[in-house]
């Protein structure tokens, strides 16, 4: 009987393949990370990652198959991100599911790459998915939405210009930090002083949810002339003073969504949510404001296909299948 169900992640720089069960409980997960390949050109060039995908995504399958002592005909269902993402990445990771659902007579599911992110802290024996405010923090997105159950989400707020992913990349750019920035200014950030600069924390207006980044990013450039980039001591404290301007947005608005929506559980996931800082900080303050907090694990906070996997089992009990015919869309809404 076919107890399992594997996923394809191919959205953006990422191949990943991993199987779970019906019930989500992750039996096997692999990436094949391109970002060696990338970071030569400072960033994610499409084509050069729709080909990898392609070299990466028949090995995968084979290798989780293996790991996970599974068959394909131990599949219910297969399943692929379908956006948002690169048009030419998602289609390598939707026609192979695609492949695999016609060969083996099983169903298709179409995943929104979002909504992998949002369910991700309930991974792991934390759940089941229930109402909560979650905070999608991305290389691509930042939002806070409030989740009332599987599929029953509304966005609360977005930012307006950068993502707080983008934000750590492109700040760690004009500094001289290699692709992709946010775990280099991570790790420099722990050894910085965060009152060194005092970068703007744009709260916009007192209870607005939307969030704004680019005007840290000016701040930084600002600054550049008047500092010495060789001096790790001065990259240290740019990078932590940075850190926390990020931060602190993040935690409170975090906190304001809560408290306009009266849930007591907060989710945060997203490849920012693997940001030691940020698991500091919202630990201290969700545990002052008495709200219970679950964050992605570290290795799921970036792309991998396990959230893939956990968000279609999660559709797959409540009946949801896709078409064959199903597009992919790189700019597929969670909410519509
Ligand atoms: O979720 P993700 O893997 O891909 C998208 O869907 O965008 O997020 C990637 C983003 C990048 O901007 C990367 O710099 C950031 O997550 N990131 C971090 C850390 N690890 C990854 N940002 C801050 N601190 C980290 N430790
Ligand atoms: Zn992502």
């Amino acid at each position: 009987m076919p107890d399992c169900l594997l996923a394809l992640e191919s959205s953006c720089d990422e191949t990943a393949a991993a199987i779970c069960t019906l019930q989500g409980e992750l039996i096997a997960s692999r990436i094949a990370s391109q970002i060696e390949i990338h970071r030569q050109y400072g960033g994610v060039v499409p084509e050069v990652a729709s080909r990898n995908h392609i070299l990466h995504v028949r090995p995968l399958v084979q290798q989780v198959l293996a790991d996970a002592g599974k068959s394909l005909s131990d599949m219910a269902a297969f399943a692929a991100t379908s956006g948002p993402g690169l048009v030419s990445s998602l289609l390598i990771g939707t026609s192979m599911a695609k492949a695999l659902s016609i060969a083996e007579d099983k169903p298709f599911l179409a995943v929104n790459h979002m909504e992998g992110h949002l369910l991700s802290p309930f991974m792991n024996g934390q759940g089941p998915v229930r109402p909560c405010i979650a905070l999608i923090v991305s290389g691509g997105h930042t939002m806070l939405v409030h989740v009332l159950g599987v599929g029953r989400y509304s966005l609360l707020g977005r930012t307006r210009d950068d993502a707080a992913g983008e934000a750590f990349d492109k700040v760690a750019k004009m500094i001289g930090l290699p692709y992709p920035g946010g775990p280099e200014i991570d790790k420099l950030a722990t050894r910085g002083d965060p009152t060194a600069f005092a970068f703007p924390r744009s709260f916009l207006d007192g209870r607005s949810l939307e969030f704004s980044f680019s005007g840290l990013k000016t701040a930084v450039l600002y600054e550049l002339p008047r500092l010495d980039l060789k001096s790790e001591q001065t990259l240290a404290d740019l990078s932590a003073s940075v850190q926390a301007a990020i931060i602190e947005v993040l935690v409170e608005k975090l906190v304001l969504a809560a408290r306009q929506s009266r849930e007591k559980l907060v989710t945060v996931s997203g490849g920012v949510s693997c940001n030691r800082g940020l698991r500091t900080a919202l630990t201290a303050r969700c545990a002052k404001e008495g709200l219970q907090l679950l964050l992605a694990r570290p290795d799921l906070c970036t792309d991998n296909a396990g959230m893939i996997a956990f968000a279609a089992a999660q559709r797959f009990s409540i009946g949801h299948t896709s078409p064959l015919e199903a597009d992919v869309d790189p700019n597929l809404s969670l909410v519509t």
